[in-house]
């Protein structure tokens, strides 16, 4: 009996520590950390440093301290297995003009080269004290900023602004290839969305650069082969609609006009356009939309649909979403249940 109880017991402590490695991307899953937890980064936006991506996100989880609003962050060698890293902020309430139901959106850090700072860029809004006149407002429209020295944080709080004096909900983050920094921003007000471009210290925003004008958000950019592609979703709040792209030689434009990037009655395959990776290998380069399925009923379990993208003259498109896998050394990818070749 002793015998039995001890081998059950290293049973079940190998099998968690098998459990939590993870071999594939599996949209619309449950994706657990190396604790065990649904990833925690909604919304989110990814940097590369070095070898090491970085994961940050809308902090959700249950139990929280409703006084604050959280931002986590996620380390990972292959994209496919992710550490926690703990909470890269945790931020009360920044303006006393915000009502307690202010919010903390689809953070985005990027690193600057030159000062070595982590710089964080966030979509901070809510009601109005006497002004607004829903609970739920979204009156404040500004981004937050913060800075760290470290990847993970903690970030320090700066300020709250209006990029190019614009209301600014909906953010996206892009960084060329050359390693210009741009905020993607939705502006209600002039029906569209603005490409800045940072300024030297990424502590403000320096230049208008683009405005689409086309009311989306959820802006997100990629670089390839030539062409800057832009996917945005309609705005439809936490319901998913289907999302689109326009292609132009030059992040300045002019963009073509709004093409679907899915069959339009998969909503996006029920997804939110949050951002693009580029994985550029030795041998291919992989592009993967990152997109959020929302559950405002639970947004803790909100899900995360990651789809390798087909992309090439002016044309994105996101095949149905199955699990998949990807080494990032050689940037090749592939689905997880497809047999090789001939076989
Ligand atoms: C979406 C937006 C989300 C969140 C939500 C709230 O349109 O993309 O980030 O703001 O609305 O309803």
């Amino acid at each position: 009996m002793k015998r039995q109880l001890l081998t059950l017991f290293f049973l079940t402590i190998l099998s968690t520590a098998f459990a939590q490695k993870q071999n594939a991307i599996k949209p619309g899953e449950v994706w657990p950390d190396n604790n065990g937890d649904h990833i925690q980064a909604h919304g989110g936006g990814i940097v590369k440093i070095g070898k090491v991506y970085y994961w940050y996100g809308e902090e959700r989880r249950p139990g929280l301290d409703t006084g604050y609003r959280y931002v986590s962050c996620y380390s990972s060698n292959d994209l496919m297995n992710w550490k926690f890293r703990g909470y890269a902020i945790k931020l009360k309430r920044p303006d006393s003009i915000l009502t307690n139901n202010w919010v903390l959106e689809r953070p985005k850090v990027y690193y600057n080269n030159a000062t070595k700072k982590y710089v964080m860029y966030m979509h901070i809004d809510g009601g109005i004290k006497g002004i607004s006149k829903s609970k739920w407002a979204y009156d404040y429209a500004r981004v937050g900023v913060a800075i760290s020295d470290k990847a993970t944080g903690p970030f320090k709080y700066l300020k709250a602004f209006r990029p190019l004096d614009k209301e600014s909900r909906d953010i996206g983050q892009f960084i060329d290839d050359d390693g210009t920094a741009y905020l993607i921003f939705e502006c209600r007000p002039t029906d569209g969305f603005y490409i800045a471009k940072l300024s030297a210290d990424y502590l403000t925003v320096d230049k208008e650069v683009s405005f689409i004008h086309a009311p989306l958000e959820g802006g997100a950019i990629v670089h390839y082969k030539g062409l800057y592609y832009v996917v945005g979703s309609a705005l439809s709040g936490w319901s998913p609609n289907p999302n689109k792209v326009a292609t132009s030689a030059s992040i300045y434009g002019p963009w073509s006009s709004f093409e679907n990037i899915a069959p339009p009655e998969t909503k996006t395959y029920s997804s939110q356009s949050t951002m693009f990776i580029k994985v550029a290998g030795s041998k291919d380069t992989t592009v993967i939309f990152m997109g959020d399925r929302w559950k405002p009923s639970q947004l803790s379990d909100s899900r995360y649909i990651w789809i390798p993208v087909q992309i090439g003259d002016g044309k994105l498109w996101l095949p149905e979403p199955k699990a998949w896998t990807i080494d990032v050394k050689t940037g090749k990818w592939n689905y997880v249940n497809d047999k090789p070749e001939g076989k």
